[in-house]
């Protein structure tokens, strides 16, 4: 292990080329920040102390570093005289005076902690007094070039802007990641200076000063070198996005994760599959979403840190802070806003809404249907077009529908009300009042048949046309009225099973 390590991370940049009033380390990427992707690879070095030089907008970088490392120091950077100005401050800050420091920037969101550690492993060990990570690039525009002498040991890193042509052609590039001794560190950034092309105090000219001193100074390489790409704009952003989601799904995959097409399966770093998942075309997985064993989400299907069941179906679904239980069915367009839990075996079916609901183990909610603020207890079946009408225009209000109940089609239950276990409502019922366990409730008028009505008011039109096929002559002579009782044999009001306008689906799909 490295002894006494402490890690500054670079943050005090405005980050121009974002053209964005949000800073640069704080754009989103993968289900992180920028800034955080780097702070999570270095906790995983195990640090003694973490530094974050903050400058533009310190307040919002400030606070978002600390909600991740509540233990960090701030240094406050007022002007970006250079990274060496950064780090001095950082130093400072800090107080720190021996052991190993590791300098990173906070906008490269693809670097691994184990790399990270693999280099501050490998200085601690060299007892060198600079070490810098470098990589060979295609295109080394922008960067440090590493100069090595003739015996191969690196003589100096100069600036895109300092360089001469020869310079310029090298392809080894300072990442930007450096490690020192921090003895010698101490020592050597006060006698920086910015006698150079951009007028800044160079991090990186602390490798002559290490080298007039004779003192050891070497490179690691990193074959992976995207892993210090930073994101300087948003098409840079977009590339790095891409090749990070790239890097999440190779690894799931590598794990027992079926993607049946990585290009459009996003999946942040923060989520957690299990094998046997299947991620079908067109699905998110963001935030902290979790998705157990043999569940199959997709296609078209945005999961935001959500919890999905063993063995679930998520088809063309919205989700938000829900928890879909195991043997779940969800979808086809579903919308599950935060709160929401089915349980084990249940469904929430098409077009169906739901939000701070509890819906029990082997309930349904099978189609178009809104259900907010409620409980729904195991077994129960709500039936098509139920609107639970939470909201009284100023407070909302729960509802409770009991265990194994049956409600009808196209009901209203208005908060708060209560339905109890294995009661039953009709098609059209408005439930303004509690309904006891086994009971049925009625609420809609009784039916009218105004007969004949037709031949009256829509004569010569196909519709009276066909009432008249469908009567016969002699039955089409005047119209009546008829109450909800019998009549003709064509009374809308029959009796039997389903009477009560149920959408039951029986267990199965209706
Ligand atoms: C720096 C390196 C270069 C390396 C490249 C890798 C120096 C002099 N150059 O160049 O060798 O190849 O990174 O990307 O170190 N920052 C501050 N305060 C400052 C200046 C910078 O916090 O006063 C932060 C920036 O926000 C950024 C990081 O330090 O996160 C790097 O600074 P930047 O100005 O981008 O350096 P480069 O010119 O890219
Ligand atoms: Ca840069």
């Amino acid at each position: 292990m490295v002894n006494e390590l402490t890690v500054v991370v670079l943050a005090a940049g405005g980050g121009t080329r974002m053209k964005s009033k949000t800073m640069k380390v704080l754009h989103p990427i993968g289900g992180r920040t920028m800034v955080g992707h780097v702070l999570a690879a270095v906790q995983e070095v195990g640090p003694d102390r973490v530094v974050a030089v903050v400058g533009h907008q310190r307040d919002e970088v400030g606070a978002h570093i600390r909600s991740l490392v509540p233990d960090v120091v701030l240094a406050v950077q007022e002007t970006q005289d250079g990274t060496g100005h950064a780090v001095r401050v950082a130093v400072e800050a800090a107080g720190t005076t021996s052991g190993t420091v590791l300098v990173a920037a906070g906008d490269t969101p693809l670097l691994r902690g184990e790399s990270l550690r693999a280099f501050a492993e490998d200085h601690a060990a060299s007892g060198r007094a600079v070490s810098i990570l470098t990589g060979v690039v295609a295109d080394p525009h922008g960067y440090g070039r590493i100069v090595r002498d003739p015996d191969g040991l690196v003589a100096a890193i100069v600036e895109e802007k300092d360089a001469d042509d020869e310079q310029r052609a090298i392809r080894e590039i300072n990442s930007g990641i450096l490690a020192f001794d921090a003895t010698f560190l101490v020592d050597a950034l006060p006698r920086l200076t910015n006698d150079n092309a951009k007028g800044e105090y160079y991090l990186t000219d602390t490798v002559g000063l290490a080298r007039t001193a004779g003192l050891a100074v070497g490179a690691h390489v990193l074959d992976d070198v995207r892993q210090t790409e930073g994101a300087n704009d948003r098409v840079q952003l977009a590339d790095l996005g891409r090749e990070l989601n790239r890097r999440i799904l190779e690894r799931w995959m590598r794990d027992g994760v079926t993607v049946m097409d990585p290009a459009t399966t996003w999946v942040d770093a923060d989520v957690v599959l299990a094998p046997d998942v299947t991620l079908l075309p067109g699905t998110q997985l963001l935030g902290a979403t979790v998705v157990a064993e043999d569940a199959v989400v997709g296609p078209d299907t945005t999961l935001q840190d959500c919890e999905v069941g063993e063995g679930a179906r998520v088809v063309r679904t919205h989700a938000q802070l829900a928890v879909i239980g195991a043997g779940a069915n969800v979808g086809p367009f579903s919308y599950l806003r935060p709160g929401t839990r089915l349980g084990a075996g249940g469904k929430i079916g098409a077009f169906v809404e739901t939000k701070n609901a509890d819906i029990g183990d082997g309930a349904k909610v099978p189609h178009l249907s809104y259900v907010g603020d409620a409980e729904v207890g195991e077994g129960t079946n709500i039936g098509a077009g139920t609107i639970v009408a939470n909201y009284d225009g100023v407070d909302k209000h729960r509802t409770t529908v009991g265990r194994h109940a049956r409600t009808g089609a196209n009901n209203t239950f208005v908060a708060p009300v209560t339905i109890g276990d294995g009661a039953s409502t009709a098609g059209g019922t408005v439930v303004r009042r509690d309904v006891p366990p086994g009971a049925l409730a009625v609420s809609a008028g009784t039916q009218r048949n105004l007969e004949h009505w037709v031949f009256a008011r829509r004569a010569g039109t196909a519709q009276a046309d066909a009432a008249e096929r469908a009567l016969g002559a002699a039955g089409a002579a005047g119209a009546g009225e008829s109450g909800g009782g019998t009549s003709g044999g064509r009374d809308v009001s029959h009796g039997g099973r389903g009477g009560v306008g149920q959408t039951d689906d029986g267990g199965g799909e209706s």
